[in-house]
């Protein structure tokens, strides 16, 4: 079998190594993938927003199923595009990736289905939000509508702030969203999704901020560990009953029917799960610590979920392990950083079996593994318990180096902290 997989991260990397671990004989290209990619999949030097040229080399390959790792090309509608030439594809149609690509869009289709979220009210003129920010209690959030790759959300602490983010949104977006601020825990739970069937993956945690105790900007993900020891299968059983299923039944019923992974970011508030946001594809780095902890075969489970036929599926299995990834960012990341400096230490780091080191931001130049974006690699530990997966991670890191490497030293801290109050992290 022919497969595609069109992205180039960290999740990218995750579902590439998983779909070879599976399967070692399947012919595995990927678009435009990375330098740790390149080594288990043919890698293509095609961008991911370029979808007619994806589909022209999908045609001419004889690509069997393609998975789309970002959004982006989901915003782009290659879903379509692939399906309109019979290809098949796994991810949403443009249109059921609203639930994602336009915040106005997800708010409203929540408050029509009565799915749990923050009060909320959408603007398109400035002066309406500013007036209504002015007017509000905080803390309050400014959401930008589209696309912002997890920079277009301010939580705001004064009314000031919240005017400013509100300009600063306007300047690049016609519609801005202003909501309540959710007070509580997060947490994010995907699922396997093929239209009505909904298939949830065990919940896992992002580490958003930048540096560590959640200080400083936000991040497309620092570090992730699953499953969360304090939040078991009522919580899960509860977002599914009372979002995940809902959510898609829904967007089935407005002929937007989903099929993909439909990911739930969620706040554990006082009054039960409120939906922070939708995202329509696997999360990043959040992939990184649950595939690995699949042992039912991905392939079987993404092919069934492009057929429509995962009510038929075998009940996908877990394991009983804990795991723990660790981003190795380049210094200055979220804003400005230097690329191609030499990586060394990632043989020595993969020694360990129970680590997996998934690349991100890595290329290779004449022989040699040197940074290409703001987040490198991440480091994954996998253990019976979160601590022990935690230590082999940090373990495994300590042997990477590059120039103004960075990372936060307490992933996953929190959960082991309730978990044993004694416990002492770094
Ligand atoms: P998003 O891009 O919508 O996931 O938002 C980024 C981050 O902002 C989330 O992970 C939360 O930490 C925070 N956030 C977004 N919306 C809210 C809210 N209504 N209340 C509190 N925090 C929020
Ligand atoms: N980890 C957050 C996201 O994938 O959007």
């Amino acid at each position: 079998m022919r497969v595609l997989v069109v992205g180039g991260g960290g999740r990218e990397h995750a579902i590439c190594w998983k779909l070879k671990q599976d399967h070692p004989e399947l012919e595995l290209f990927c678009a435009p993938g990375n330098g740790g990619i390149a080594a288990i999949a043919t890698v293509i030097p095609i961008k991911v927003t370029e979808i007619d040229l994806l589909l022209g080399f999908a045609k001419q390959e004889r690509i069997d199923l393609t998975i789309i790792g970002p959004e982006l090309p989901l915003s782009l509608g290659i879903v379509d595009l692939f399906q309109e030439a019979g290809l098949k594809v796994f991810g949403p149609t443009r249109r059921a990736a609203e639930i994602e690509t336009s915040k106005a869009f997800a708010k409203d289709f929540m408050a029509r289905h009565g799915i749990p979220t923050a009060a909320y009210h959408v603007f398109t003129h400035l002066e309406a939000a500013v007036k209504h920010v002015e007017e509000s209690p905080t803390p309050i959030v400014v959401k930008a509508d589209g696309l912002a790759a997890g920079k277009g959300v301010v939580v705001c602490s004064t009314r000031r702030q919240a005017a400013e983010a509100v300009r600063a949104s306007f300047a690049s977006n016609t519609k801005v969203v202003i909501e309540e601020y959710l007070a509580g825990e997060e947490l994010s739970l995907m699922a396997f999704v093929d239209g009505e069937t909904v298939v949830p993956m065990p919940p896992a945690q992002d580490h958003k901020r930048v540096f560590d105790h959640d200080q400083g900007p936000n991040t497309g993900g620092m570090g992730a560990y699953s499953p969360i020891p304090h939040m078991g299968e009522d919580i899960v059983q509860e977002a599914l009953d009372k979002i995940l299923t809902p959510a898609a039944k829904a967007l089935a019923a407005e002929g937007r029917s989903f099929t993909g992974v439909l990911y739930a970011g969620l706040m554990l508030t006082e009054t039960g799960l409120k939906v922070i946001e939708f995202n329509a594809r696997f999360g990043d780095p959040e992939t990184q610590v649950v595939l690995p902890c699949l042992d039912s075969d991905l392939l079987s489970i993404v092919s069934a979920c492009a057929e429509h036929r995962l009510a038929s599926h075998p009940a996908v299995k877990w394991s009983q392990n804990s795991a723990v990834a660790v981003v190795l960012a380049s210094g200055g990341y979220p804003d400005l950083y230097e690329t191609g400096k030499p990586i060394s230490g990632v043989a020595e780091a993969c020694a360990d079996s129970q680590v997996l080191i998934f690349h991100a931001g890595t290329m290779f130049e004449q022989g040699q593994l040197v940074t290409a974006g703001g987040r490198v690699l991440a480091a994954v530990g996998l253990d019976t318990d979160l601590k022990q997966a935690r230590q082999r991670a940090y373990g495994a890191l300590s042997q990477i180096r590059f120039d103004n490497m960075h990372y936060r030293t307490d992933i996953a801290a929190k959960a082991l902290a309730r978990i044993d109050p004694n416990h002492v992290t770094n």
